[in-house]
């Protein structure tokens, strides 16, 4: 039998929290004098706990029995061990998915055909792309519409092996810790949800709603060949807007501040664009050179654009964190900053986020402002030789109160004056005449495709399909837990597959219901997770399909 959780902070204590303030003169700041007078105020109906959904009277068995039989257990590790072990690695290099590269996805079908034979045989499987799964489980109410569960089978590449503490591939498992590429992103999602819909089968269920799991193949690698096309293979068959919801990986899980617990599914993602700097220029011997060579160009732009009109954060109304930070603040009040509640209520809205990422450091900045990165730089071939071609690509996440206008249109006005300085003629985003430019000239442009912020999931204690997923969840984690759980909506800074399915539905959850610590390294060496964590999530995923099946909103 398993041991209770334990659960990790994610904030700083109280005694510490409260030692630190907030930096620069804002409105904020003034507010703060104030203070007392307004967290004295009523709190009144914000961040209410939403009714719990206890499990339907189905007959089957309690998901408790997940996290509290050894025999789950073993069995589990054992699933997820031999899923960890097939290599479904994916690139952006290889786009056939009939090339040789994507062979160990034929492993892992094979694979998954042996592990989950009841799935199998009840299912409708289609292989979209070649790897892309869909399964499909119809059910007896056809106006009812159906649920979604999506999950990537490929990983990313691991570099050395040797820096591994055990090999990437082995799925070692050490009585509490299974190791190995995918066992936390995000194997252990894919083999949850087929492991919670086995369950089911087995004890003669049958859907009364239907049910779709969707995973793609190379998630890792943009989503194109394996999300890209499931989502259009999906909407072709049951138009816009025709599942109640979609769960996916990702969100911040499950974490806890002090005495509560709290549960985050992504509902919104930041948008994406790299913009690709380009230069044609002349060359010639290094001993005479211009005042400025190709590369200097290159890297004053880029000086340039890490130093003007930067990007700020806001944190304004329309904003998702606000549920979780208002949440804290009334409900959380001793652990997080005292002046959180009153800088909530203030309109500084730039200055709230500022205050938020001085104080809990500068990763939550990013989940309210543009991020810009310079990460490629390609230029030169001999040191006596002038470089000729010089290029750089500059990787935006693009906040929710932008869009990759915004982010483009800065990058013209920052680079315009510096390709003027250097009688450089210029051309961006497809304007000015890019080919007919012999040499010294300079482009720019989208380097793959863009990507606007996500719609924003409702989140809305008004909202049944959102209430219902917080009744489940506050139900599922309280009674495993014996705290209080508040569901409360975020952005992510990265995307998932769920990109593609934006037409599907306004029901779209990134959400791995892990708790905070039980999945390390995810993307690098010594990946794992803690076997208990992902029979915590199975047995989310099994409720959270009960749940569901028979309700009418
Ligand atoms: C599932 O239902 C759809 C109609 O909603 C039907 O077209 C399809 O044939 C059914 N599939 C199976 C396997 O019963
Ligand atoms: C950038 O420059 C490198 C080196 O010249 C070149 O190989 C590469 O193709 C260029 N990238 C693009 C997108 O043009
Ligand atoms: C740009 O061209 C102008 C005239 O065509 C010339 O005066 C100036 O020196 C040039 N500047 C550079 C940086 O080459
Ligand atoms: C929760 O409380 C119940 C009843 O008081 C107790 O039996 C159970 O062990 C507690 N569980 C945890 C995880 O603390
Ligand atoms: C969503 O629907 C729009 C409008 O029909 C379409 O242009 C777009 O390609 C669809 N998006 C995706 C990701 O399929």
């Amino acid at each position: 039998m398993r041991v209770p959780v334990i659960l990790i902070p994610i904030l700083a204590t109280g005694a510490v929290s409260r030692s630190v303030s907030f930096v620069g003169q804002t409105p904020i700041a003034d507010k703060q004098q104030s203070s007392t007078l307004i967290l004295d105020a009523p709190r009144g109906d914000v961040c209410p706990l939403p009714p719990k959904v206890p499990p339907p009277k189905d007959g089957l068995h309690s998901s408790l029995d997940f996290v509290l039989d050894p025999s789950y257990r073993s069995r589990q590790v054992e699933r997820l061990s031999r899923v960890v072990q097939v290599p479904s690695t994916s690139t952006e290099l290889e786009d056939d998915p009939w090339s040789d590269y994507y062979a160990p996805f034929l492993d892992l079908h094979d694979e998954l055909e042996k592990l989950f034979p009841l799935i199998h045989s009840y299912a409708k499987v289609e292989k979209v792309n070649r790897f892309g799964l869909a399964y499909t489980f119809n059910g007896t109410n056809s106006a009812l519409k159906p649920a979604l569960f999506m999950a990537h089978q490929d990983v990313v590449p691991i570099d050395d092996p040797d820096d591994w503490t055990y090999p990437p591939f082995s799925g070692y498992f050490d009585g509490q810790w299974l190791w190995g590429r995918g066992s936390s992103d995000c194997k252990n999602t894919l083999i949850g949800v087929l492991s919670a819909v086995e369950d089911l089968l087995k004890q003669g269920w049958n859907p009364t709603r239907t049910l779709v799991l969707s995973f793609g193949y190379d998630e890792e690698s943009k989503g194109w060949k394996g999300a890209g096309r499931l989502a259009e293979h999906l909407e072709n068959r049951y138009g816009k807007n025709s599942f109640e919801f979609i769960i996916d990986e990702g969100g911040m899980g499950i974490q806890t501040i002090g005495d509560k617990i709290y549960a985050v599914p992504g509902v919104g993602e930041k948008g994406s664009v790299d913009i690709h700097i380009s230069l044609s220029i002349d060359g010639g011997h290094s001993s005479i050179p211009p005042a400025h060579t190709g590369i200097g160009i290159i890297s004053e732009i880029i000086y340039h654009l890490e130093r003007e009109d930067l990007f700020t954060p806001k944190l304004d109304l329309s904003h998702p964190s606000r549920q979780g930070l208002t949440c804290q603040a009334k409900h959380s009040a001793d652990y997080v900053e005292p002046w959180l509640w009153p800088a909530l209520e203030s309109s500084d809205y730039t200055g709230l986020a500022e205050a938020l990422a001085a104080s809990r450091g500068e990763r939550v900045r990013f989940l309210y402002q543009t991020s810009q990165a310079a990460d490629l730089i390609n230029g030169g071939v001999k040191i006596n030789a002038l470089p000729e071609k010089i290029n750089a690509t500059v990787n935006y996440r693009v906040a929710i109160h932008e869009n990759t206008d915004v982010v483009r249109a800065r990058a013209i006005n920052i680079i315009t004056p510096i390709a003027k300085a250097h009688n450089l003629t210029f051309s961006a985003f497809g304007s000015g005449n890019k080919r007919s430019a012999n040499n010294n000239h300079l482009d720019i442009s989208d380097f793959s495709l863009a990507l606007e912020p996500a719609p924003i999931s409702p989140t809305s204690p008004s909202d049944a399909i959102w209430a219902r997923l917080s009744g489940v969840t506050r139900q599922f984690f309280e009674t495993l837990t014996n705290k209080t759980v508040l569901v409360v909506g975020d952005v992510m800074t990265g995307n998932t597959d769920t990109r593609f399915y934006w037409n599907l539905t306004r029901n779209i959850w990134r959400f791995s219901p892990m708790r905070t610590g039980g999945s390390e390294n995810i993307h690098t060496v010594d990946e794992r997770v803690d076997i208990d964590v992902h029979l915590e999530g199975l047995a989310f995923y099994y409720e959270l399909i009960r749940a569901f099946d028979k309700y009418e909103d």
